[in-house]
């Protein structure tokens, strides 16, 4: 049986080296190839990153699964499996701006159970285990109590894909009215745990990958954010919304409304 507070350790551990390496790799940032799009970037440093992480857990536990999104996709037979962004933000990163994360969560039996979100520019580390609460570097979070969608601050992102990016332009054309404001933040890991340290009431997206929602999406709803899709499931690929709980469900209603979860 694996130890939440041992995982926890472990994760927190990696994604602290992995944002310095991330903060060293700022001088040397040109060297970039695109991946699903000529607007989809990697850099030496998501894989230099990602490469720090999987060295790591193998070394502490030989027999977990890792899946990475620079191409580690590892089963494992231990039951454990690390789902890791090792550069959430990449945008931000080429660009220097500061908003940019390691987000690394551990699942036990196909359950997040720990979570960990590192925004290295910041220095801020959200952690999250299962039942145990959220905590900004060591002191607990919790999403804010709005209660009306007009004063809501919503977070948003936006897909690599062109055709699904026009699609989401039409639906945050909806949204805006009717909201206090959009944020796009560039990173969706450092979104979710914004919502759970109030920073923002809201964030949806379509189109997330695993390792962009799953440590961000268990801080947020330890935080005490309603974390879920358009449709009653879990956050998913398919859509992703975290919000403050009253805000949660008019969100939910008008993304329906505009068919959020079509683009
Ligand atoms: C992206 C960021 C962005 C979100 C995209 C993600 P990456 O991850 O989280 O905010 O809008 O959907 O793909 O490519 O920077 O790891
Ligand atoms: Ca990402
Ligand atoms: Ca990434």
């Amino acid at each position: 049986m694996a130890d939440p507070t041992e995982l926890l350790a472990l994760a927190t551990s990696l994604a602290a080296d992995a944002a310095q390496l991330l903060r060293d790799g700022l001088d040397h940032v040109h060297d970039v190839d695109t991946k699903s799009s000529l607007t989809d970037m990697v850099t030496a440093s998501d894989r230099a990153s990602e490469r720090l992480i999987v060295d790591g857990i193998r070394a502490a536990r030989p027999d977990d699964g890792i899946l990475g999104e620079e191409g580690t996709a590892d089963p494992g037979t231990s039951g454990v499996r690390w789902v890791v962004d090792p550069l959430d933000g990449t945008t931000n990163f080429f660009y220097g701006l500061p908003a940019f994360a390691v987000s690394i969560a551990v699942e036990v039996d196909g359950v997040t159970e720990v979570a960990v979100v590192t925004d290295a520019a910041r220095g801020e580390t959200f952690t999250a285990v299962r039942g145990r609460g959220a905590q900004l570097d060591g002191r607990p979070i919790r999403c804010t109590e709005a209660d009306r969608l007009a004063t809501a601050l919503v977070g948003t992102g936006f897909s690599y894909d062109a055709g699904r990016r026009a699609r989401q332009g039409a639906v945050v054309a909806q949204v805006l009215p009717l909201v206090r404001d959009i944020r796009r933040v560039g990173a969706a890991a450092i979104d979710l745990c914004w919502v759970g340290a109030g920073r923002l009431d809201a964030f949806y997206e379509k189109g997330l990958a695993p390792w962009d929602l799953a440590a961000g999406g268990l801080i947020a709803a330890e935080a005490g954010a309603r974390v879920g899709d358009l449709d009653g499931g879990p956050a998913s690929g398919a859509f992703t919304l975290a919000a403050a709980p009253a805000v949660f469900e008019p969100l939910r209603a008008l993304l329906v409304a505009h068919r959020a979860g079509d683009a």
